[in-house]
């Protein structure tokens, strides 16, 4: 029997047993089984000889491929549905990961206590009792007759119980808790999440229930296990957010059956999650006034406009290296803005100290928060407030200019909605762009222009 290697945490296959994981640098973490070439290769020679063989075509036209039109059940939760591209597939795995304690099964109990009123729900954990999850049920109000809760950890036992409840979703909190006999591996190893992922899916597949997993992220925040899992469900959605403070954002990172640009924007309390249909009002509801340093920007997230913060701070480095820190933009980003100012303004920003942060754990990776940041630095460089009616969008380039971006309307709308006076915005855009009434639509040429806006 030819075999190979596999490393136990990250997955990574090696035809010679190593003491340390060259993939991932964990110690011991080996473990050998029967290489897949050779089960490959097995499974072919007992399948018939078929290259000769005129057989009918398997292969089918697009017009003639049938399918049924029962496509999507929505979770009740709006949010979530715009995430998923407007609720659960039929037969579709998805996989929601995040942080310890992030809300991962309080939102999963949420769904549902939604979903039940639509048909039967099987809510697996690995990770609790059954008794506890009632106790977090009672919490947040979720009493619904069609949900059922099951607190087990062996995959047959779990498949099992899907084949005599016969529910529309079933979710397993989490994969990493599962576990398949006939794997010698210990629970949350890279083979036994595997197998049992692809129990899942196959069961998915074939019965058409939807299925929703949770997953554990490592300490670097990627999805533990094997990246194959990625590979394997329909999507995966990251639930993140800072845990001092309440707000929660649930992102598409792959989506088969959507855009990955839509985000959940949600408030934890006592209660549950709540969602949170207008995030602007909530990002801008504690904005201080008349501090410098603070700028709003206009992002776009995938359908829908938000206005976010950007706060920038800036002090005299007592440091050799002065000391960057950028969260919620790019580290990048912020360097290089940082450079078009210097370059630019003359500004001297290698003697200072520079923070960039995103008010209330929001995380902006459009290029439309370039000027915003930009205007953040130079407000606090110069130490004059940016005027409260004042918001800012627009890429800058290396040169300093301002360059259009995306949905210009959309944001000028956002805007005006919640009340900003005066909108600076690309050069370029403000051709194609209707007047406001009561609105000052200003231009921006490039890096000076921000400076003018602060001079007025
Ligand atoms: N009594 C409570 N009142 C308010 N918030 C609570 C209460 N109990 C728990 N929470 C919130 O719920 C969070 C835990 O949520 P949950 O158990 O759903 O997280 P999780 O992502 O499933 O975590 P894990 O990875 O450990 O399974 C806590 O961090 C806390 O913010
Ligand atoms: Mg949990
Ligand atoms: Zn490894």
């Amino acid at each position: 029997m030819k075999t190979e290697f596999i490393c136990e945490n990250c997955g990574y296959v090696a035809s010679k047993w190593y003491g340390r994981c060259p993939q991932c640098g964990e110690w011991n973490c080996f473990s050998e089984r029967e290489s897949e070439v050779a089960v490959s290769v097995k499974t072919k020679k007992s399948r018939p000889n078929n290259s000769a063989t005129t057989e009918k075509p398997k292969s089918a036209r697009i017009k003639d491929i049938s399918f049924n039109e029962k496509e999507r059940t929505g979770t009740g939760i709006g949010e979530f549905d715009r995430v998923l591209g407007g609720g659960i597939v039929a037969g579709s795995v998805v996989l929601l990961s995040g942080e310890p304690g992030i809300g991962k099964s309080t939102l999963l109990l949420q769904i549902c206590s939604q979903l039940g009123n639509h048909g039967k729900v099987l809510y697996i954990t690995g990770e609790e009792s059954s008794a506890q999850i009632k106790l977090r049920c009672r919490r947040l109000g979720v009493d619904n007759d069609n949900v059922f809760i099951l607190s087990e950890n062996n995959i047959d036992s779990i498949i099992t119980e899907i084949n005599t409840i016969a529910p529309e979703v079933v979710i397993i909190d989490s994969i990493q808790t599962m576990y398949d006999d006939n794997y010698p591996s210990s629970q949350g190893s890279v083979t036994q999440v595997r197998q049992c992922a692809l129990r899942l899916i196959g069961k998915a597949k074939e019965d058409g229930v939807s299925m929703l997993l949770v997953g554990h992220v490592n300490k670097e925040g990627a999805i533990a296990g094997p990246k194959v899992l990625e590979h394997m469900v329909d999507a995966v959605l990251y639930f993140e957010g800072d845990k001092q403070h309440a707000y929660r954002i649930v992102r598409a990172e792959k989506n088969r059956y959507g855009s990955t640009n839509e985000i959940g924007v949600f408030e934890m309390g006592e209660e549950g999650l709540t969602e949170i249909e207008k995030p602007s009002e909530m990002l801008l509801s504690q904005r201080p006034k008349g501090v410098p340093g603070n700028c709003p920007v206009c992002v776009v997230e995938g359908s829908r406009p938000i206005i976010a913060e950007v706060q920038c701070l800036v002090t005299p480095t007592v440091y050799p290296t002065p000391r960057r820190m950028s969260s919620g933009i790019d580290y990048n980003r912020t360097a290089l803005l940082l450079a078009v100012l210097e370059k630019r303004l003359g500004m001297k920003f290698s003697s200072q100290d520079v923070y960039v942060n995103v008010a209330a754990g929001m995380r902006l990776i459009e290029p439309a928060c370039d000027a915003a940041c930009a205007m953040a630095m130079i407000s606090t460089y110069k130490n004059i407030p940016i005027p409260d009616d004042l918001i800012v969008f627009g890429e800058i380039g290396l040169a300093g200019e301002c360059r259009s971006v995306s949905n210009t309307g959309q944001r000028i709308n956002e805007a005006v909605r919640l009340g900003f006076k005066r909108i600076a915005l690309p050069y370029h855009s403000i051709k194609s762009i209707k007047a406001v009434e009561g609105v000052n639509i200003i231009p921006l040429r490039g890096v000076f222009d921000l400076l003018k806006l602060l001079d007025e």
